[in-house]
């Protein structure tokens, strides 16, 4: 194995992009207002809370929208085809946007860019656009921006170098949530899944520089934080000995952190330690996304996750009997190669089975170099739509029956802001991970506030204010 410590990217090399800030923020025609646009999971949201603080730090504004803004960057997904079709479509409307202001400047990043072949289709095919980077030279935008200021050609890097990079400045979204990456990358090679390819090898932060920016949160006022991976469970590989996800859960829990969650898990690694510790960690949510991706044996082989549906219901239902009532939701896939009427019918049971609180469905779409897209027996578009048309209906009514559990107990809520369908009201999360929806005003958000669930409204969760609080 590779010496992690090598990899980690602080100290004198980040010190060295503060001067390119420096640089940037002195230059006479630089963008003066910018604008990230992102796709994907919550990964690339918190990359973008990074460009956010490293462009405040250059002297830039946000702009509130992508026209007003003269430095647009889009922030890129390609697990699914649709996302990637609507970054590049969006990528080519600027360009019109572009011809009408020669001064904006535009900035492609994340996931998409680190595709096979992708640079050199950006520097032939989509020479308008100014700079190019993949995730893990994310650190580097200072200098990259500063290059495609300063000199008369697309600066674009893609070299995948596995980093783990510490002390970027970040401009987060949110002053009473906040996310923490603790490991980057995965090793799992699901047979249809690009993300290995894109974002690397699996590499975990040191549990200490976690644990402290976790304690600069929690001073700064920070109620809820969500630590972030590919595979959380298997965090700690490639350090010292005992690093494990469920120790590093036991240290965030002992520092007082009022709300911990995580995302995401891969049931083949959710060892025996982490459902302890789920049900030992008080300031640990009761709730655990564990996709399954399907319901079938052969299918599961066939997607290289490493574990059957015995093994997923053993550890759900140990998940249940450790944490009552926790909140468990999931990812399925449908029509992924060669999966047959009866195969499809197992993950629909499974569903059945288990009543999960919401679940993520995605069609099977095929990712240029992974092993399912040369699989043969593709499944016909109209065969897929059907099949998943089926599975949210199935899966909507269950979801109906699992959140009357909830029906008159205690909820405490983190306000996340007011109400999109009423002005006196709010919504925010329980602890179990459902959306909850209660009277309140303004003043509320970000506050967690007791309730009692009294009725289920379009598949939201009311509760009135308790006074205990
Ligand atoms: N097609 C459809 N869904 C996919 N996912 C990942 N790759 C694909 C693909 N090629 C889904 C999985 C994963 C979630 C983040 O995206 O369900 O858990
Ligand atoms: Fe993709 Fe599988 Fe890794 Fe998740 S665990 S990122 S689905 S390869």
């Amino acid at each position: 194995m590779t010496d992690r410590k090598a990899q980690t990217v602080s100290g004198e090399q980040m010190e060295e992009q503060r001067l390119y800030m420096e640089q940037v923020r002195h230059l006479p025609d630089r963008p003066r207002t910018f604008h990230v646009v992102t796709y994907g999971c919550q990964m690339n949201a918190h990359d973008s809370e990074y460009m956010a603080g490293m462009l405040k730090e250059m002297g830039m504004e946000e702009a509130a929208d992508r026209e007003e803004a003269d430095f647009v960057i889009f922030n890129t997904c390609c697990v699914r085809d649709n996302a990637e079709r609507r970054a590049l479509g969006n990528v080519n409307w600027l360009r019109q946007v572009q011809k009408k202001n020669p001064r904006l400047k535009i900035a492609v990043c994340g996931c998409m860019v680190q595709q096979p072949g992708m640079a050199e289709k950006i520097l032939k095919q989509y020479r308008f656009i100014d700079l190019a980077f993949g995730t893990a030279n994310l650190y580097r935008m200072p200098e990259m921006l500063y290059r495609a200021l300063t000199e008369d050609h697309a600066v674009v890097e893609v070299d995948q170098k596995d980093v783990v990079p510490e002390d970027m400045p970040v401009q987060r979204l949110r002053q009473d949530a906040a996310y923490i990456t603790i490991m980057y990358g995965c090793d799992n090679f699901c047979s249809y899944c690009v993300v290995p390819y894109v974002r690397g090898r699996e590499r975990s932060r040191d549990m200490d520089a976690i644990l402290r920016e976790a304690e600069a949160l929690q001073k700064g006022g920070v109620k809820e934080i969500m630590l972030l991976g590919q595979n959380v469970n298997s965090y700690g590989k490639g350090l010292e000995e005992g690093a494990t996800f469920a120790k590093l859960l036991h240290r965030l829990d002992d520092m007082g952190i009022e709300r911990i969650r995580f995302m995401t898990s891969h049931p083949k690694d959710l060892s025996d330690e982490l459902i302890e510790a789920m049900g030992s960690c008080k300031h640990v949510l009761p709730q655990f996304h564990l996709p399954v991706q399907s319901g079938n044996d052969e299918i599961l082989k066939q997607m290289n996750r490493h574990y059957d549906r015995a093994h997923y219901l053993d550890r759900l239902n140990k998940l249940r009997a450790t944490v009552p009532g926790i909140g468990i939701t999931t990812d399925i896939i449908v029509a992924f190669p060669g999966e047959t009427e009866e195969q499809f019918q197992d993950t629909l049971s499974l569903v059945e089975q288990v009543e999960y609180d919401s679940a993520f469905t995605f069609v099977y779409s095929p990712r240029s170099g992974t092993r399912a897209a040369k699989m043969d027996c593709q499944i016909p578009p109209e065969v897929a739509s059907e099949r998943i048309q089926r599975l949210i209906a199935l899966q909507e009514a269950h979801q109906r029956h699992a959140m009357e559990r909830f029906l008159n107990t205690r909820e405490e809520v983190l306000v996340e802001g007011l109400s999109r369908r009423s002005e006196t009201a709010v919504s925010g999360k329980g602890r179990h991970g459902l959306s909850v929806t209660l009277e309140g005003s303004g003043e509320d958000v970000g506050q967690i506030i007791p309730v009692q669930i009294t009725e289920i409204k379009n598949n939201t969760l009311i509760g009135q204010r308790l006074t205990d609080a």
